[in-house]
């Protein structure tokens, strides 16, 4: 229970789906946890439990430490305050994991307006970029190195039809992590990316609750079955760990074989 134990970490988009998930199993191994969303209230319709709580209430009914801060992190200003009131907080930062997202779908690339483009991009790729910016600066100032998680996605690795806005924004994100792992080794400060695929979140629970989509993607997953939050926070608590130390610019499936093959046996 100790695999984080020591660490200050933030989670970004911490209030529903798998940044709770995250923060939750971060608090359960020794870490504190700067819980972080544009609203404390978990989203309705996801499968979170114990939602009548805040993701910082539930960890500190486990016996965790937490604390919320307000962040949109579509503004730098919001996500700089972030970093700081972690540093005031916790004296100082060891891991982000930027994971707030937001999804469109349903439309062929003709359709989409431009409002979705710009929501993908404002929130999946610009939010992540201050996210990292903001840690980097701190981390750099700090001297000891520092961890960074994204939350990208198997939408990143590969193109899937009528989500083209989403894909390309989690393609941007997948080369940002590329990138700041090539620029900040040196510093000892790591850069990974987690990609999962469809996993049982808010985000996709329409999609869920779709027979005909549930068997349709199913029927390609090889474990035949949707991923859970849970499979993402243990990947994300091995990656923020010291466990994962040589492991530096990878971009992680989690995805049941999803990206493996498009036929079923
Ligand atoms: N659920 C999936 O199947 C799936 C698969 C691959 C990748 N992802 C990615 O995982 C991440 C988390 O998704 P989820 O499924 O948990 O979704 P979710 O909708 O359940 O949770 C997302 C959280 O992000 C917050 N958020 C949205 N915009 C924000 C902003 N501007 N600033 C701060 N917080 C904001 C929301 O309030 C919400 O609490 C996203 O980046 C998503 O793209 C999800």
């Amino acid at each position: 229970m100790d695999r984080l134990k020591g660490k200050v970490a933030i989670v970004t988009g911490a209030s529903s789906g798998f940044g709770r998930g995250i923060a939750m199993a971060y608090a359960a191994q020794g870490a504190k946890v700067v819980v972080s969303d544009i609203h404390e209230e978990p989203n309705k319709g996801g499968f979170e439990r114990d939602a009548q709580l805040t993701t910082a209430a539930a960890i500190r009914k486990a016996g965790g430490e937490a604390t919320y801060v307000q962040c949109d992190v579509t503004k730098q200003g919001d996500v700089a305050n972030l970093v700081q009131e972690t540093a005031r907080v916790y004296g100082g930062l060891d891991v982000i994991v930027n994971n707030a997202g937001v999804y469109r779908a349903g439309k062929l690339a003709h359709e989409f307006g431009v409002e979705d483009l710009d929501t993908c991009f404002a929130v999946n790729v610009k939010g992540m970029w201050f996210g990292c910016q903001e840690a980097i600066k701190l981390f750099l100032r700090q001297g000891r190195g520092g961890n960074i998680v994204n939350i990208v996605s198997t939408a990143g690795l590969q193109g899937h039809p009528r989500q083209s806005v989403y894909n390309i924004s989690k393609g941007a994100a997948a080369n940002l992590t590329r990138c700041l792992a090539i620029e900040y080794g040196r510093e000892k400060i790591r850069v990974n990316g987690i990609c999962p695929t469809y996993a049982k979140t808010s985000l996709t629970r329409a999609l869920f609750d779709d027979k005909d989509f549930d068997k349709a993607f199913t029927d390609v997953i090889p474990l035949k079955r949707w991923g859970e939050v849970e499979d993402i926070a243990n990947l994300a608590i091995f990656l923020g760990s010291d466990e994962s130390s040589y492991i530096h610019g990878d971009l992680i499936r989690i995805d049941g074989g999803e990206t493996l093959c498009r036929f079923s046996v």
